[in-house]
């Protein structure tokens, strides 16, 4: 952003600007840091926004509230508004634009990692982190054994205000810091990783506001060194919308996966996340059932005790694959608390085939076109 204004005049940009929210969420453009130029010279206000939709409406809107924002200003005589709407994401591979490399038109974030994918929920609790790790560590065995030139995975832990996947992969080592502005994601059962709680001190409070948390999404796309990865799973924070939102302005997601409980209640928070997928142009890629049943060791009778088909129902209102069940099973909770996935830990167990099989769905939606 760049203001290259007297201060007075920056803050009462910045605060008419505020006043603008992104239709369908509560938090103003300023946050969601889609104002990329503005300045107030001369009486004229000229602000420049930029944003990913699919949604046609939204850049008019923008536009239109935005210039009333701005002609509300004591001291404006002119207002000038242009909203920049960057190319919809979620193009079957983002691999092309490796092609752009060193022409300087190209800057899209991680052009060597082929698929970016977001593990979403619409509340927390339901085992997204669980599922992210999993399913990460069982793509990293479908893909080394299936690709003749298997690159690599990794997890983007975004959930910065709780980030649980170092934890639940057993990682614990501070990134090696490898050059000006760069560090090293660390490394577990092939899976690389990075994380804030690789980067603050556990005890460390993490306050940090809305536009903090896509400067510090920004940096792990840019200041992390990747390398060339087949697969990128992003943990993101429970709940629904900003995170959300914030993320697919940053990477070129490819889709997103919807975890969600059996629970009928739970259908309509899984609902509400998808939507946010949409209205940034984001596709969804299926949607995983997590805590199914609990099987009967002996006999292998599945006991529903959360209800039954939550995660069916919610794939089909949103119009996208079911992609399979995962058991409530002490082994998965188990292989969290001990850092070592089930996947890992009993790969030949049922929930970690049940895993492998959700990876194997989710593979070939990701690569179907
Ligand atoms: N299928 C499962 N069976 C048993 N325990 C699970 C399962 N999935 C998740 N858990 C446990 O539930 C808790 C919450 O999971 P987590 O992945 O942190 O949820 P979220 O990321 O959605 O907040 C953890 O203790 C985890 O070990
Ligand atoms: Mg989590």
């Amino acid at each position: 952003m760049i203001f290259p204004l007297f201060s007075m005049d920056k803050e009462t940009l910045l605060s008419s600007l505020e006043k603008v929210k992104y239709p369908g969420f509560s938090r103003d453009i300023v946050s969601f840091g889609l104002v990329r130029e503005a300045s107030f010279e001369n009486g004229v206000a000229a602000v420049t926004l930029e944003l990913t939709s699919s949604d046609s409406t939204i850049p008019a809107q923008l536009k239109k509230e935005t210039e009333e924002a701005l002609s509300s200003i004591d001291g404006v005589e002119e207002v000038q508004v242009s909203v920049v709407v960057k190319k919809g994401q979620g193009s079957s591979s983002n691999q092309s634009s490796s092609a752009n490399e060193g022409d300087g038109v190209s800057n899209r974030p991680l052009p060597e990692v082929k698929y970016i994918v977001a593990i979403a929920s619409g509340k927390g609790g339901v085992g997204k982190s669980t599922v992210t790790v999993n399913l990460a560590c069982a793509f990293e065995k479908l893909l080394r054994e299936n690709n003749e030139s298997f690159d690599g995975v990794g997890i983007m832990d975004c959930d910065v205000y709780g980030p649980s996947v170092p934890l639940l992969i057993g990682a614990s080592e501070r990134p090696e810091v490898i050059g000006d502005n760069l560090i090293q994601p660390v490394e577990n059962f092939g899976v690389k990783v990075i994380s804030m709680g690789l980067l603050v001190d556990e005890e460390a409070p993490v306050v940090w506001r809305g536009p903090m948390v896509m400067k510090t999404i920004q940096q792990f796309a840019s200041n992390v060194s990747w390398g060339k990865l087949d697969l990128m799973l992003i943990d993101l924070p429970p709940g629904t919308g900003d995170a959300q939102l914030s993320l697919a302005q940053t990477l070129p997601l490819n889709g997103a996966v919807i975890v969600t409980t059996p629970q009928k209640a739970a259908v309509d928070v899984a609902r509400r996340g998808a939507r946010m997928f949409e209205k940034v142009s984001v596709p969804l890629l299926g949607v995983v059932e997590n805590m199914s049943f609990l099987a009967d060791e002996e006999t292998g009778t599945k006991r529903y005790i959360f209800g039954k088909g939550g995660g069916p129902a919610t794939a089909e209102a949103l119009e996208t694959p079911f992609l399979g069940e995962i058991a409530l099973d002490e082994r998965i909770r188990l292989g969290g608390d001990n850092g070592i996935p089930v996947v890992v830990s009993n790969a030949d167990g049922p929930s970690a085939k049940s895993i492998q099989k959700i990876a194997e769905k989710l593979w070939a939606t990701l690569t179907a076109d």
